[in-house]
């Protein structure tokens, strides 16, 4: 955790919670949110590596409640690897993300580098006030997630050559989708607080929540969606090394009961543009499905937040809590 060496009260949310963009006030009621995402490929298609790219930039923008306005690029690759029709395919597949979402691609930047990546600077506003952080959910509030789980083992299936089609077009599909209108139905059901599931996968971005709001979680296994055809992927070993490196991670803080190590490892999954994870108060929840539904967004109730050392929790440094069905 870095410290904010300015003390600046214009700055509303900064990095000591590790939240998805930092909040600045600029004028009147009007904030900047701004956010930086980088990533390497997890598709073949050129175009779709960008479209991707600019959508999980994008994500961290929505997950705060916030209206992306402008964008900024970072393209690095080998030219004697990459052709440059290729590259162009990358930012042109950015463009059309960034602008199916209002955001305009006002400049940016390419370096040469043995491995690929690309990535975006994200710049949007929201109302002073109204921006949704990782750190305020409260007791009780249930917790949703907005995409299935599965976009990291998908990607090492795509490298080990074993993932079938259906599964890469599920995954690819996903990883494509905006979580603008998510975002818009979050706001007007109440949401106490949200993240997006990205690298920490979802018990990593959940461990933050709950770390931020100093509460505990308890998320029931059957009911958190993962795309299908990831069970035989993981039968098959193939599994992202970040994957492991989050179950080592959160290994102290989590409590699996009797579940197997297999069924786990989606839910550490590192995921590229997942979903939003997001914490509705119970006399919301009907009215967050119903928005939800209507908005034709995909949801799933996948546990709830609870105080810490309630009877659910074997030892106080447990903070999620994992079972087999309510
Ligand atoms: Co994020
Ligand atoms: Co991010």
């Amino acid at each position: 955790m870095i410290d904010s060496t300015v003390r600046d009260n214009r700055l509303l949310v900064g990095m000591d919670t590790s939240d998805d963009a930092g909040v600045y006030l600029l004028e009147g009621n009007t904030a900047l949110v701004q956010t930086l995402d980088v990533i390497t490929p997890v598709v073949d298609d050129p175009a779709d590596f960008g479209f991707i790219a600019a959508i999980n930039a994008l994500s961290d923008i929505y997950a705060m409640g916030g209206t992306p306005l402008t964008a900024l690029s970072l393209l690095a690759f080998d030219p004697c690897d990459l052709p440059h029709e290729a590259a162009q395919e990358i930012m042109a597949g950015a463009v059309e993300a960034l602008s199916s979402n209002n955001c305009s691609l006002i400049g940016g930047h390419t370096l040469e580098d043995p491995e690929i990546k690309f990535g975006l600077a994200i710049t949007g506003t929201v109302n002073a006030g109204s921006q949704v952080t990782n750190s305020s959910a409260r007791a009780g509030d249930m917790i949703y997630l907005t995409k299935p789980l599965g976009t990291g083992i998908t990607s090492t299936g795509v490298k080990g050559d074993v993932a079938p089609n259906g599964l890469i077009d599920e995954s690819t599909g996903w990883m494509k989708t905006s979580n603008r209108d998510g975002s818009a139905a979050m706001l007007q059901s109440g949401v106490t607080s949200a993240t997006d599931v990205t690298g920490f996968g979802l018990l990593g971005h959940l461990f933050e929540m709950c770390r931020g709001s100093e509460l505990g979680a308890v998320l029931d296994l059957n009911s958190v969606p993962v795309m299908k055809g990831i069970d035989e992927l993981v039968k098959m070993g193939l599994i992202p090394e970040g994957a492991y490196n989050n179950r080592k991670y959160l290994e102290n803080f989590v409590d699996p009961g009797e579940i197997s190590d297999d069924s786990l490892l989606p839910l550490f999954d590192p995921q590229t543009s997942g979903g939003l994870l997001v914490a509705i108060p119970p006399e919301k929840a009907d009215l967050f499905e119903f928005t939800f539904s209507e908005a034709d967004v995909f949801f799933a109730r996948i546990g709830l937040f609870a105080e810490p050392p309630i009877g659910l929790f074997a030892e106080p440094p447990i903070v999620i809590k994992i079972v087999s069905g309510f």
